[in-house]
């Protein structure tokens, strides 16, 4: 199947959370480009404490559907991708993101404080604290493979409906992993979800300050 390559501003307008996928196959380098695309999401302090698991294999689908209040979909899709998080991720990983700073032009006074502040900000964090950066963390390097999954033509449905527990035993995730979200990628089966619509904009907009009108032109 070809895919019908859109702009942002179509797949921003078109998109749905797809209901039913059809289970055909994704070309490994369309995948490819969809997992890169989240891994070059921005992150505090560029620690990138996401990890994601890819699902493709029939009989791991139908485990994590399972694990997942038995949402078809998640069996349907043509790869589940499973965003975690890695709670001590940054304890490991700040050297190299160091190093590769510094291959980059990180200027050595930035190097300094980061080396300073990252493990005094994150090594005083609550496990719900914890929990809460790496949902922001990962969800925007997700949000990105979405995105980048749409504009090549795919389907995609992002889900909360798992039992945490489940998940980490089906795929044998470490102890430090928090699972944040699944994204379902394929293609469409059927009819849409309908559009269930979007708040007016008095209700989420605001300019300034809470509670003025935002006025735009
Ligand atoms: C973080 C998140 C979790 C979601 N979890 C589920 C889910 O488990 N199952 C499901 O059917 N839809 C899930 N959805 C889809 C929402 O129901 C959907 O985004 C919403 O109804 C708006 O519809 P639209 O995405 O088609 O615009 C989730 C969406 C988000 C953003």
């Amino acid at each position: 199947m070809t895919n019908e390559r859109k702009t942002l501003e179509q797949a921003v307008r078109e998109r749905r959370s797809t209901p039913s996928f059809d289970g055909e196959a994704i070309p490994a380098a369309d995948l490819r480009q969809i997992l890169d695309a989240g891994l070059r999401a921005p992150s505090g302090y560029n620690m990138q404490p996401w990890r994601f698991i890819v699902v493709q294999h029939p009989e791991q689908r139908r485990r994590i559907r399972a694990a997942s209040y038995n949402q078809a979909k998640v069996e349907e899709a043509s790869a589940i991708v499973v965003a975690c998080g890695d709670r001590d991720g940054w304890r490991r990983d700040l050297e190299e993101m160091l190093r590769m700073g510094r291959a980059g032009g990180m200027p050595e006074s930035y190097a300094a404080q980061a080396a300073a502040n990252v493990p005094g900000y994150l090594s005083g964090f609550s496990d719900d604290q914890m929990k809460g950066w790496l949902n922001k963390q990962v969800t925007i390097a997700t949000t990105t493979m979405l995105w980048m999954a749409e504009v090549m033509g795919y389907d995609t449905a992002i889900l909360e409906g798992f039992e945490q527990q489940r998940i980490c035993e089906t795929l044998r995730l470490p102890m430090s992993y928090w699972v944040v979200s699944l994204l379902a990628i394929g293609h469409l089966k059927g009819a849409d979800k309908f559009d269930g619509g979007r708040f007016d904009t008095s209700h989420t907009l605001f300019g300034e300050e809470f509670g003025k009108p935002l006025k735009l032109g």
